[in-house]
């Protein structure tokens, strides 16, 4: 049972995997935390509950001085009532006071785990896979009644969680903060770590250790952001790839969030995440319910690799949906670097033939294709066919596409119009804007007020109308820009500031009808680049475009950083022109291509200006990834060298029954007088198998490779790279 309850202590026991998760209902129905780690057989951790009078720390059951909600490690904490940290929720009475109370009123176990409704989240196929505790807390004077969720994974060392405000009073409430978790740690010696960036630069891993006063990660962008992706830890300071204890959440969601830390005057450590309380609040209105994202929560007592490893396998089979979840992805050519608005059906024929010489599966037509769209200033909105560019049409093209034997995709941007298109002449007031105020834009464009049901109905039918026209296989759902002036036409005054997550709800509405009606389709989603990399999204598309930044020695960083929750499946990694469109550095073709087939491999640059030499080189490329595509989509992931640690960067991928590997090695500069063996130490190899380098006739011991190493060969000059084939003998 990986839920139990002992009736006579009040205590939960949640056991996830190898850890355990223990809180208690205490004194008058407050729910006490007590215990997150490794997996404990029992508990008396009720002796851990701060007992004695503590100056300052206020005792709202006076006389009693031993007791302040201060000192109380909580599962989910109030605002008002003695405790002065952060809480996790803020509600708003009539009356306009904003303190209340919630007591413990009743909870139940049950099997599987519930899918929240018009949010997205983890599930499980059969009961078996998990459990769920339902926790009722309950305010008396105002109503209020919160549903704590916990569900167990079996398997995993993962918990998820998220909460329910329903209105059981009779007055209006405005929930001003509803946070999905706060976890309560005893100590504050951790380091802190997240994923941060910018366009081009996205989730670079930073580390940080925790001081008093709060450190925090959000979004005010209406999106999860290029720069703070939806992840933070707190890691044992000793922690690293094998070693340590790590705390881990992420948030099943795609717009403002935020993550912090609040390490308070005892030294205690509040951490708490969720939707961004900053310009939220959201009006409830008697019987009716407000829900959460959720949140994951991953124990690791062996550092972040394994942490790493358990996120991977939970959103890859229980996050990601649909007939792709477990299929391995086609290879593809997309024009937009080649080409980008300028192409006509032949010289996107003549890619695409290349394409198909070179062992290429689809071909993927960007930005450009409909509208009057020569440019980024105009036509979003206007999904209908440029027949300037492509006369005979899109089934024409795909068709042809079709008989050079690779499958046809299509970008789309469907949450956004430009000022200058037949849908914004049409509809002035479809965007989100507040009135008698600037409409700020961002690459010329505006964004669709998603709030609005009539819009979102265009954009399915607008979009589904392009699907059904033509043999279509492949989607990248691209969003170019951020949230300003953040209102809604269609949301009355009291619920202005509820514009953000609304948006956010009707996306996740459009994704889910457009991906219901088209099943084979497999969904790519983009936003910049990596702006929406996130859980909420691969719940809708399975994969992502990790980052406009094509150039090898920037994927290094971007991948090793996203890596650190995300599965290489879901990451789209090409292989792009030089000089680098973005950064203009000149990288070897092999890199390019042993950094992209660390991922979801794809090219995107004109493949008809490669020469002989570099034709016969990418079909060498593409035939090995073929050889190994299973093994990096779905093995499991070790980095051995990091590189926000140094100049070189290695990481491997071993088969679930640990009988083959694949293991990449790169150099970013060539130094002099280099060391004269550089040993690399493999991880996840079985210590009791024998494995033989493929290709090289040497066959090493895993236990070899794993303690001794295994010799990286002199690499002459900079951006160099190696990558090795094992297999069990
Ligand atoms: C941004 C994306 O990240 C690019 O890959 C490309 O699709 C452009 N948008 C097209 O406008």
């Amino acid at each position: 049972m990986p839920i139990m309850f002992n009736d006579e202590t009040k205590t939960f026991h949640l056991q996830a995997g190898d850890s355990s998760y223990i809180f208690q209902i205490y004194r008058d129905g407050y729910l006490a935390h007590l215990y997150w780690g490794q997996k404990i057989r029992s508990n008396h951790l009720s002796r851990f509950i701060p007992y004695g009078r503590k100056p300052q720390a206020p005792t709202p059951d006076d006389p009693d001085e031993t007791f302040s909600l201060d000192t109380l490690l909580q599962e989910y904490a109030a605002y008002g009532n003695s405790d002065f940290r952060s809480p996790a929720y803020q509600v708003q009475l009539e009356n306009g006071s904003t303190i209340t109370d919630l007591r413990y009123k009743s909870h139940r176990i049950l099997k599987g785990k519930r899918v929240l409704e018009g949010l997205p989240g983890t599930y499980v196929e059969r009961d078996e896979e998990a459990e769920s505790l339902e926790i009722v807390l309950w305010d008396e004077l105002c109503g209020l009644e919160v549903v704590l969720t916990y569900t167990v994974f079996e398997k995993y060392n993962a918990i998820s969680r998220e909460v329910k405000l329903i209105n059981k009073g009779t007055e209006k409430l405005k929930v001003l903060r509803a946070l999905s978790a706060n976890v309560d740690f005893y100590n504050s010696d951790y380091d802190f770590i997240h994923l941060s960036g910018a366009w081009g630069r996205e989730r670079h891993l930073e580390r940080r250790s925790l001081k008093s006063g709060i450190q925090a990660i959000e979004s005010r962008r209406g999106a999860s952001s290029h720069q703070q992706n939806p992840f933070a830890a707190l890691v044992s300071k000793n922690a690293d790839e094998e070693h340590g204890e790590v705390f881990a959440f992420s948030l099943v969601y795609s717009g403002n969030f935020i993550a912090q830390a609040e390490v308070d005057q005892f030294k205690t450590t509040r951490f708490s995440m969720g939707i961004n309380p900053f310009d939220f609040s959201w009006l409830l209105e008697p019987s009716q319910t407000f829900q959460t994202p959720e949140i994951i929560m991953v124990y690791s007592n062996h550092g972040l690799g394994e942490m790493s490893r358990t996120f991977h396998k939970l959103y890859r089979n229980n996050l990601c949906r649909g007939k792709y979840k477990l299929q391995a992805r086609p290879i593809l050519i997309n024009n937009w670097e080649a080409t980008y608005f300028d192409f006509t059906a032949e010289k996107l024929e003549d890619i695409a033939t290349v394409a198909s010489e070179l062992g290429l599966e689809l071909f993927v037509l960007d930005d450009g294709w409909f509208g009057k769209r020569n440019s980024d200033d105009s036509s979003l909105g206007d999904w209908y066919l440029n027949r300037e560019k492509l006369p005979a049409g899109l089934d024409d093209l795909a068709e042809r596409i079709n008989k050079l034997g690779l499958k046809f995709g299509l970008w789309f941007e469907p949450e956004m119009i430009s000022e200058n298109s037949d849908l914004y002449r049409a509809h002035p007031d479809w965007c989100i804007y507040v009135p008698d105020r600037r409409r700020t834009k961002s690459r010329h464009q505006l964004v669709l007020d998603l709030t609005n049901a009539k819009v979102r109905d265009y954009i399915v039918d607008a979009v589904c109308k392009v699907l059904g026209s033509a043999p279509i296989s492949y989607v990248k759902w691209d969003m170019n820009r951020n949230i300003t002036e953040a209102g809604s036409a269609y949301l009355p005054a009291e619920r202005q500031r509820e514009t953000a997550h609304r948006y956010i709800l009707g996306l996740y509405d459009i994704m889910n009808r457009i991906t219901a009606a088209f099943p084979d389709i497999l969904f790519e989603s983009c936003s910049g680049g990596g702006g929406r990399f996130d859980p909420g999204i691969l719940y809708y598309m399975p994969q992502t475009w990790t980052s406009d930044d094509t150039d090898a020695v920037e994927r290094l960083f971007i991948q090793y950083g996203t890596s650190m929750v995300y599965p290489a499946i879901t990451m789209g990694a090409h292989v792009s022109a030089v000089p680098n469109h973005q950064v203009d550095r000149v990288t070897r073709l092999d890199m390019r291509g042993h950094v992209a087939m660390a991922g979801n491999l794809g090219y995107e640059l004109d493949l008809t200006k490669f020469t002989p030499e570099e034709v016969e080189a990418v079909k060498k490329q593409v035939a090995e990834y073929k050889e190994i595509r299973e093994l990096v989509q779905f093995g499991d992931f070790y980095r051995l060298r990091s590189p926000f640690e140094g100049n070189d960067t290695a990481w491997m991928f071993v088969s679930e029954d640990k009988r083959e590997a694949v293991v990449f090695y790169y150099r970013i500069m060539a130094k002099p007088n280099p060391p004269l063996t550089s040993i690399l130490r493999l991880r996840g190899l079985d210590e009791n198998r024998d494995y033989e380098v493929m290709g090289s006739g040497m066959v090493y011991g895993g236990d070899e490779l794993i303690y001794a190493g295994i010799a990286v060969p002199t690499l002459k000059g900079d951006y160099a790279s190696v990558y090795w084939r094992l297999r069990a003998k």
